[in-house]
């Protein structure tokens, strides 16, 4: 059975951006729920409001107005070090960029979240974090050593190597071919099977296909059991080449490494107040269907 307990609340969550003339509202009313153990892909078109939906769930960003519950705890009432302490330890970031830094060996990116919080016995748990990943034998390579899927890779081991209750993936596949991609929704899944609570967001009907739950946004507004096909996205249907071609384009070369600790994922920002080092107590991760 999967464990009820919400991770997201959303509760009538509107953003705007600027005001006056020139606002932009990118969210509008987004009212949404994900249980423990859910595999949610978020999907929509460009600019329909999916990185401001991502941010916000992030902790990266507030709403303009509404409410916003994870685990539980209104996020509006956090300050900002406990904010910093939420993307740091319970929640794990995927982007489409990897978003490593390509002076450091694979393991040593992997720990990268837990140096800001002093945690004893990092590489052992960057070790099995890449392991979980099925890259025990690239540990020492730098990003510029590896495929473009291994580093994708690499950047989720770091992403779980603090246990977080959310690993949230904005493109994740959006820089990589067929065949990785293929991977990288692979180990997604097999997470997901192991009890972790993932939202995928994604503009590709075939990749939120791999989801559990799918919840599409357009003009800022969310909406559920809508059957999605790439017509519906883009207003018109598209071949598939166009598809196929659309995805080759989105490969296109974007940096994959990075030189500046500040440039990597919201998680290994540092909190300004990082707590003294001491056992988290583990959460239940078992479920049966
Ligand atoms: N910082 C900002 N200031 C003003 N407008 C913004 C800002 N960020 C986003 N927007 C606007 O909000 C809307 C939603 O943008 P958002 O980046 O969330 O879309 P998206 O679905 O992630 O698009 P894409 O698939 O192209 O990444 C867009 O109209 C965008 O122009
Ligand atoms: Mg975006």
């Amino acid at each position: 059975m999967i464990e009820d307990r919400p991770v997201i609340q959303l509760d009538n969550v509107y953003k705007t951006y600027g005001s006056g003339e020139t606002a932009v509202h990118a969210l509008r009313s987004v009212t949404m729920t994900v249980r423990q153990g859910e595999f949610v892909a978020i999907i929509g078109p460009s600019g329909s409001g999916k990185s401001t939906l991502m941010n916000i769930l992030g902790c990266l960003d507030v709403p303009s107005i509404g409410r916003y519950r994870f685990a539980g705890e209104d996020v509006s009432r956090m300050t900002d070090a406990s904010l910093a302490r939420v993307r740091n330890e319970r929640i794990g970031f995927v982007f489409q960029q990897f978003h490593l830094l390509k002076r450091m060996n694979a393991w040593r990116n992997v720990e990268l979240p837990l140096l800001y919080r002093r945690v004893r016995g990092r590489k052992d748990k960057a070790l099995r974090s890449l392991q979980m990943v099925g890259l025990a034998d690239r540990v020492h390579h730098l990003p510029n050593e590896l495929s473009g899927g291994q580093q994708q890779r690499v950047a989720i081991a770091r992403a779980l190597v603090t246990d977080p209750e959310l690993l949230l993936a904005d493109e994740p596949t959006g820089n990589l071919d067929t065949h990785s991609s293929a991977e990288i929704l692979q180990i997604l899944r097999t997470l997901h099977g192991s009890g972790r609570t993932i939202i995928l967001i994604t503009h590709d009907p075939d990749i939120a296909a791999t989801a559990q739950r799918v919840i599409s946004i357009r003009d800022g507004e969310v909406s559920e059991g809508v059957t999605l096909t790439v017509a519906h996205l883009s207003g018109q249907p598209v071949p598939t080449t166009a598809r196929a071609q659309r995805r080759r384009t989105r490969r296109a070369a974007a940096p994959a490494a990075v030189d500046d600790p500040r440039a990597a994922d919201p998680s290994t920002a540092p909190p300004t107040d990082a707590p003294a080092p001491g056992p988290r107590p583990r959460r239940p991760r078992s479920r049966t269907e």
